[in-house]
């Protein structure tokens, strides 16, 4: 029970506070017209009340999305490890991953285009789900 508790803890804590800082960082520093509709619409599902509760955050859809395009620009767990279990050969290639072989899965660069890399972002997802320029 304790090994579970410390996992929830670390795993939770970090991604979230690192989580957060990312999108006050983008909405502070470069969209106050994002920022604008992000608070209109809280202010608009939530009123006076300062209990959330989980049907408010599924009428939140512009903000979820802004949430979503800030995990896409900071991906907060960069890599992960997977361990093939058979060879697989990499489609449109000749490579071969050995069966047993461990491999760094690199969130952070599948999640961008080659257009994006490198610059800073600025993009986000509208409540229809377009994407806009920032
Ligand atoms: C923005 C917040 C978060 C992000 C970006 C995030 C990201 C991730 C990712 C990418 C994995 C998969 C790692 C892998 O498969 O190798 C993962 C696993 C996990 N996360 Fe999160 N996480 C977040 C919040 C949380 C919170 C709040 C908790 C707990 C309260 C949590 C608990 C866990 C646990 C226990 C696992 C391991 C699951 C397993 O063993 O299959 N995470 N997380």
């Amino acid at each position: 029970m304790y090994e579970h508790l410390a996992t929830l803890l670390s795993a939770g804590h970090h991604t979230t506070a690192f989580f957060g800082c990312y999108m006050a960082y983008l909405l502070a520093s470069h969209l106050p017209e994002v920022q604008r509709k992000v608070k209109d619409e809280v202010k608009a599902v939530l009123g006076n009340r300062t209990d959330m509760q989980p049907e408010d955050g599924k009428k939140m859809t512009y903000t979820a999305n802004v949430m979503k395009e800030t995990l896409r620009l900071y991906t907060v767990i960069p890599f992960v490890n997977r361990t093939s279990v058979k060879d697989v050969k990499l489609r449109g290639s000749d490579v071969v991953i050995s069966g047993g072989t461990t491999c760094l899965v690199p969130l952070c660069l599948m999640i961008r285009d080659g257009v994006d890399r490198g610059r800073h972002h600025v993009r986000f997802v509208d409540a229809e789900g377009h994407v806009q320029e920032g």
